[in-house]
């Protein structure tokens, strides 16, 4: 335990708070830290925060007050060119997918492949073997606004997963699957977490808090952070 507690922080809020004008308190006070190579569960209900914490952790949202550091950089003070590469290195899946719906599902998952100039032949393996493992393989080449919603959601995953991100965060990823979908979902998260990856999964899918371990359940109430069981267990 002694070695885990001295290995520094990848990600840490101090303090954050989100309001959303006019006046909504979406995170209050949220103080928290995640270690590299941590499985985290982010749970609460409709509402609580979840989709504002993970979006404040890859900048797509920025804090009205409070710190965050990711990968030992304060994302306040971080310039756009440092922002994009750090943006590279994060893995984000959508609770809402974000697939470009005119692009094949290979178009979509290579897309943050080719951004950092992997090779194609290393690129159309990794797609291979996401699609195969998420059973996709027969939509490769099907444009992902005909996917059902189910179909997209790993697609969005394949495509958060391609990099071997340093960091994979994942919003609600099974919340329009059937249970041996999910566990396909989670199989690739448990293979991309022991290579290395740190991994936050917000859920409030109760097969996967009942079936799977973390490192941390981090939950959400109205915004505020009520229950961190780092030191629980
Ligand atoms: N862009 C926005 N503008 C204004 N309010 C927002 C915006 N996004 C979220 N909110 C509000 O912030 C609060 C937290 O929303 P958030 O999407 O983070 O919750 P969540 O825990 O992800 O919920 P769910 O489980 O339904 O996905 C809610 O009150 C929501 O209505
Ligand atoms: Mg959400």
């Amino acid at each position: 335990m002694d070695t885990e507690t001295s290995q520094p922080a990848i990600i840490e809020f101090i303090k954050v708070n989100k309001i959303y004008p006019p006046d909504v308190v979406a995170l209050r006070d949220v103080s928290f830290s995640i270690k590299a190579g941590e499985m985290i569960f982010l749970t609460g209900i409709s509402g609580a925060g979840k989709s504002t914490l993970l979006k404040l952790i890859c900048a797509m949202e920025h804090p009205t007050k409070g710190l965050i550091d990711v990968q030992g950089r304060e994302l306040s003070s971080i310039t756009p060119a440092e922002m994009q590469l750090l943006r590279q290195k994060i893995g984000m899946a959508y609770q809402d997918f974000k697939l470009l719906p005119g692009l094949t599902v290979y178009q979509n998952i290579a897309m943050p492949m080719e951004v950092t100039y992997t090779p194609n032949r290393t690129i159309k393996d990794r797609i291979n073997y996401l699609l195969d493992l998420l059973n996709l393989t027969d939509k490769k080449h099907i444009r992902a606004g005909k996917l059902s919603r189910g179909e997209q959601q790993r697609a969005a995953l394949a495509r958060a997963a391609a990099n071997y991100p340093p960091i994979l965060l994942a919003d609600e990823p099974t919340g329009n699957l059937d249970q041996d979908n999910a566990r396909l979902v989670m199989k690739l998260f448990d293979q991309l977490n022991r290579a290395g990856s740190t991994i936050i999964i917000a859920t409030h899918d109760p097969l996967i808090l009942r079936d799977y371990s973390a490192a941390q359940t981090l939950e959400i109430r109205q915004g505020e952070l009520i229950k961190n069981d780092t030191l629980d267990n």
